[in-house]
């Protein structure tokens, strides 16, 4: 009899916190480090909801309340859900969550059996990959094309498609690429979903990032096409809109109120429910007019430095980076970078049991870190099931226009100092 049961082997994780043990290694070393690795804003959750969390327990409602969620806030999300994406839906198939994270695990304990195949996008959000393997579903990842802007089309969909297939996972604005489907993406997405698969197929909409869009963009949801909210399970949350990561408050609307009621049995097994003086500071975020005045100097900010960042990383011998249109991350190409530090062909040299546990762009993001002080994340952290090959890294834009520039400054030195890379492999040994 082993100690751990036999799936603990197949649950995957989060690098984005994981990393906090190499960059306080860095730290204790006196090292200062830029931090483009963190996946929440840089900004406080604005003081009109503090407000309310707070004199919410100052009023006493700290106790358990409804498992799923309650019902002002499932109220004030169904009229959120109706404004922004035109649904009526009963707040008896909304459920609410600590974050967006956990519905993940909802969907796919609720829908999947052993050997169903799941698609879902890569690189993408690592939660997905985790929780399919961890199922025992078939990883169907869909490789987001860079010359796409990290979009794709119904084709490429409906080439993964098969008679196993039993949930698809789409997210945009995208984590790690920030790319946004279209109207008309979306358009062909829903056809091949409803021309393709069954009414017992789930369509998972992550729109956690729903508010951060650039260049005047308006949100658009799968959910909204035809013949596709009875089949969607739309996600979304505070997070990130609302620069509320540590409150933990997402949500869920189910196609029906019988699933909402699984959702809400998850809850009872697992946290019980979302504190209620957080539902109530959730409430007052869609409620108040005052948040959309926040939200809209937050994304103004972001875009000032995407505007930045972008060229800037163009700029850099090797590196290439497409413009995002939402969310708060950069997603550089850095083949060429890698080829020329030479971190192909260490990670090539290497033996296969070593080269297995890591990347070329894994490599180059521990030289960053370790020899320069910048944090970033690599490719692998987004999916690494049929990754090979593919080299880039995630910059998050959630940190200050100086740390970004100072950050910048120091990837340009690190990308052209390839004596410095054979150093950073024999000194650190980080991969045994
Ligand atoms: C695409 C995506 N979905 C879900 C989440 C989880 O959000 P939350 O912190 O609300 O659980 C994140 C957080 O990084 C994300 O990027």
């Amino acid at each position: 009899m082993s100690l751990l049961a036999d799936r603990i082997a197949a649950l995957g994780t989060e690098n984005a916190f994981k990393l906090g043990e190499d960059i306080q290694r860095c730290l204790d070393r006196g090292m200062d480090v830029i931090k483009f690795n963190l996946g929440e804003p840089d900004f406080d959750s604005a003081p009109h909801i503090n407000r309310v969390g707070m004199e919410q327990i100052e009023a006493g409602n700290s106790h358990y309340c409804d498992p799923s969620g309650i019902l002002p806030l499932r109220n004030a999300i169904s009229r959120w859900v109706a404004d922004t994406r035109g649904l009526d839906v009963d707040p008896a198939r909304i459920v609410v969550t600590p974050g967006a994270k956990p519905p993940i695990s909802f969907t796919l304990l609720t829908y999947v059996d052993p050997g169903d195949e799941v698609i879902y996008p890569s690189p993408g959000f690592p939660i997905y990959e985790s929780w399919v393997s961890f199922v025992g579903a078939k990883p169907v990842p869909l490789h987001l094309e860079e010359e796409r802007g990290f979009a794709f089309g119904p084709e490429d969909l409906e080439r993964l498609v098969t008679d196993r297939t039993k949930v698809i996972i789409l997210c945009s604005p995208s984590n790690p690429t920030g790319g946004v489907l279209s109207k008309e993406d979306l358009e062909g997405i829903a056809a091949v979903i409803r021309e393709r698969c069954g009414p017992e197929v789930r369509v998972y909409t992550d729109e956690v990032y729903e508010k951060i869009l650039f260049d005047g963009e308006s949100h658009h949801s799968v959910a909204s096409e035809e013949g596709m909210e009875e089949r969607t399970v739309l996600v979304s949350g505070h997070s990130k809109s609302y620069a509320m990561t540590g409150w933990r408050l997402g949500w869920a609307v189910l196609p029906t109120a019988d699933e909402a009621k699984i959702f809400k049995q998850f809850n009872i097994n697992i946290v019980s429910c979302v504190p209620p003086f957080v539902q109530e500071a959730g409430r007052e975020a869609y409620e108040n007019p005052e948040t959309q005045t926040v939200v809209d100097g937050m994304v103004a900010e972001f875009q000032r430095r995407r505007d930045w960042i972008v060229p800037a990383l163009n700029d850099i011998d090797g590196m290439r980076c497409q413009m995002p249109k939402g969310a708060f991350y950069v997603f550089p190409n850095i083949a060429g970078v890698c080829e020329s530090l030479g971190v192909i062909e260490a990670h090539e040299a290497m033996p296969a049991e070593v080269r297995a546990r890591t990347s070329p762009s894994a490599m180059f993001q521990m030289f960053l870190l370790y020899s320069y002080g910048v944090a970033t994340m690599d490719r692998n952290s987004f999916g690494s099931i049929g990754a090979e090959g593919q080299h880039y890294l995630r910059l998050s834009i959630a940190t200050s226009m100086e740390s970004c520039e100072e950050g910048v400054a120091r990837m340009k030195t690190a990308a052209a100092d390839a004596d410095g890379f054979a150093r950073f492999l024999e000194r650190e040994q980080l991969w045994g």
